[in-house]
């Protein structure tokens, strides 16, 4: 995958049909959307429980775009090789997640996969400032962690525009999560992220059997967007 800032659609498939993980992935992919984001989370780092490496391997087949993994555990260390065998394209670790985040980062790269870094949202931006040649991502969340629906964080896009600003010409994407829909999608494309996750604002009114309306919410956060820019 070479590296641009067109604005990407990475639908959380925390807001799909978990029963039905497969065909969900197919139909948004089919809908439009770019990456497809997945959420394991540990009961202890946020406090919810979502699924492990073996849920991920099986739904590998299905991804025929980009796996985007965002890792809520903690320590997250011990499951990254797990995550990495599963398939995934991109594992992403929280900052707060443990004591060595360039260990953390480099040990994602060394096996293979894309290494993103995110942010909680009291997280300041110079605890990546000095490893920024080992980030391929920075994930700056939009809400506390751990649950799909939430409101948006208008704080957050200030943070983004500083972000963009530190990130200069490197190749790092820049990727929100939480909150995101057509009203907030455009904020924070024009403060320059790249990647925008959304669950709840992708996978209303749709369903495998009326996919058209996942293409449409795909549609209206990417418009929404892309006319800020
Ligand atoms: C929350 C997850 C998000 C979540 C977003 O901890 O990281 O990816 O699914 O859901 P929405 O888009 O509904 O806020
Ligand atoms: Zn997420």
């Amino acid at each position: 995958m070479s590296f641009n800032r067109d604005i990407k659609i990475a639908p959380s498939i925390l807001s799909a049909d978990f029963a039905n993980l497969g065909a969900e992935i197919r139909a948004v992919e089919d809908q439009g959307c770019d990456w497809i984001h997945v959420d394991p989370m540990d009961g202890h780092f946020v406090p919810n429980l979502t699924i492990g490496p073996n849920v991920v391997a099986a739904i590998r087949p299905h991804v025929k775009t980009f796996m985007d993994v965002h890792l809520m555990i903690a320590p997250a260390d011990p499951y990254i090789e797990g995550f990495a065998k599963a398939g995934s394209d991109m594992i992403t670790v929280h900052a707060e997640a443990g004591p060595h985040l360039q260990r953390s980062l480099q040990s994602i790269r060394d096996l293979g996969v894309k290494a993103g870094v995110a942010l909680n949202m009291t997280t300041p931006l110079s605890v990546i400032e000095y490893i920024m040649d080992t980030i391929d991502m920075v994930l700056i969340m939009t809400i506390n962690p751990g649950f799909g629906g939430q409101k948006f964080n208008h704080s957050m896009v200030e943070k983004v525009r500083q972000t963009r600003a530190m990130i200069g010409n490197r190749p790092i994407h820049i990727q929100v999560d939480g909150g995101i829909d057509p009203n907030t999608a455009p904020l924070v494309a024009e403060a320059g992220a790249d990647v925008l996750v959304a669950g709840s604002a992708v996978f209303r009114g749709g369903s495998v059997d009326n996919p058209q309306a996942y293409g449409q919410n795909i549609a209206a956060i990417r418009t929404a967007a892309n006319a800020a820019l």
